[in-house]
């Protein structure tokens, strides 16, 4: 089933599977439109269930990544791109590994440089001359973060190097064994960058993110919580699963 609350064209799906099954068919209808266009992706646990089926679309021949261009959302500072706990790491293993990708269009934040500031310029100006982002997909944290983008006094502009909440930390620990192992900033695409995206697709599952979610739809558009901006947006299509919309199904009664 689909709604539209105020901007937000919303896909209730039953469970993660269904939601992911949902981000895939949406994804594709974009990416048959565009075949050479630029498409944002993002890491995190909620997008693995979508690359699962576009890997199974791109092998049943529905689907080619031939000739897009891809820009990834964010990355961990420091990080080395072959770290296994680096997010270049993880597109490689989810996705880009197993699809046609051409892999000089794959762009992926560094988290392994000095120069950060001139990366952070450099990849806007390559988004840009790129001709922007055609649809990007985003996650949303627990605290309403999207890319890296914490809470924060002011909403950030392009990429940037950024330090990471503590709730942040805490969440993503997981991925490292302990909190003792992930570091403490990242590199992320800004909420300007965001907004400036065409089309956007956002993903959310479990009870967990049933607040982000609320938040995000009927919150007041500020930087402490940072996803209620895109509230600000034309074209953001929400995939959700039954237990991250319970907030949003209690307030509107017609979810
Ligand atoms: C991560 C990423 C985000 C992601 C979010 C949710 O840390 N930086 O891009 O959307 O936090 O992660 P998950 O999908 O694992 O819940």
């Amino acid at each position: 089933m689909n709604y539209t609350v105020s901007n937000f064209v919303i896909y209730l799906e039953k469970d993660y599977d269904e939601m992911s099954k949902r981000a895939s068919s949406i994804f594709l209808q974009y990416l048959n439109k565009k075949k050479n266009g630029v498409y944002g992706f993002a890491t995190g646990t909620t997008p693995e269930g979508l690359y699962k089926e576009l890997i199974q679309e791109y092998k049943l021949g529905n689907i080619s990544f031939k000739n897009i261009t891809s820009f990834n959302l964010d990355e961990y500072f420091p990080m080395d791109p072959s770290s296994e706990h680096s997010y270049h790491h993880y597109m490689m293993e989810h996705l880009f590994n197993h699809v046609d990708m051409d892999k000089n269009k794959i762009n992926v934040p560094k988290g392994n440089i000095t120069d950060y500031e001139k990366f952070c310029h450099d990849y806007d100006m390559k988004i840009k001359e790129n001709g922007g982002i055609h649809l990007q997909i985003l996650g949303i944290g627990t605290n309403g973060h999207i890319g890296f983008n914490e809470p924060d006094d002011v909403f950030s502009k392009g990429t940037a190097k950024i330090k990471l909440a503590e709730s942040t930390i805490k969440d993503n620990s997981i991925h490292f064994g302990n909190s003792e192992n992930i570091p403490r900033e990242a590199i992320s695409m800004g909420i300007k960058s965001i907004m400036m995206c065409e089309n956007i697709l956002i993903m959310a599952s479990g009870k967990r993110k049933s607040d982000a979610i609320y938040n995000m739809i009927y919150g007041n558009i500020e930087p402490q919580n940072p996803g209620s901006v895109l509230q600000l947006h034309k074209n953001v299509t929400v995939v959700v699963d039954e237990d991250a919309a319970s907030k949003i199904i209690d307030k509107t009664k017609r979810i």
